[in-house]
C-alpha cells in the first residue's frame, strides 16, 4: 500500500480509570477513530487519506486529540459530531478551524495545504 497523502492519528490512549490524567480511549476515541475511518470509506478516498491510532499526544485533559500529518495540526476535544467535518476537511485539503488546537509556526508544507499562503 502506498503512502497516504494524508494521516489523522487518533488518541486512543487508555489510562486506569482512577488515574487523575484521564485519556482519550476513557472519552470514545476508539468507537471515534471506527467511525472516522468509516466516514473516509464512504468518501471512497481510503487510498488517499487514513485514520489510525496512536498513543498519547500529551493533551490528555484536552482530549480526545487528533494529530493531522502532514500538516502537523493538532485537534483537541473532537466529538463523535464532528467526524463528518473532519473527513470533508480531509477531502477539501482543509482543517477544521474550530478544533484546531495548536499549528506549527514555521512549517514550510503547512501554508499551502491549510489554504494560508
Ligand atoms: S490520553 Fe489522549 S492525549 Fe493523552
Amino acid at each position: 500500500m502506498p503512502h497516504r497523502e494524508r494521516y489523522l492519528f487518533v488518541c486512543t490512549n487508555r489510562r486506569e480509570p482512577a488515574n487523575p490524567k484521564g485519556s482519550c480511549a476513557q472519552k470514545g476515541s476508539e468507537e471515534l477513530l471506527k467511525k472516522l475511518k468509516g466516514a473516509l470509506l464512504a468518501r471512497g478516498v481510503q487510498g488517499r487519506f487514513r485514520a489510525c491510532g496512536t498513543t498519547c499526544l500529551d493533551l490528555c485533559e484536552e482530549g480526545i486529540s487528533i494529530a493531522d500529518e502532514p500538516t502537523h495540526v493538532t485537534y483537541a476535544k473532537v466529538t463523535e459530531a464532528d467526524i463528518e467535518e473532519l473527513a470533508d476537511a480531509m477531502v477539501a485539503n482543509t482543517v477544521v478551524e474550530r478544533l484546531v488546537h495548536h499549528r506549527p509556526a514555521h512549517d514550510p508544507s503547512a501554508p499551502a495545504l491549510l489554504g494560508k499562503a
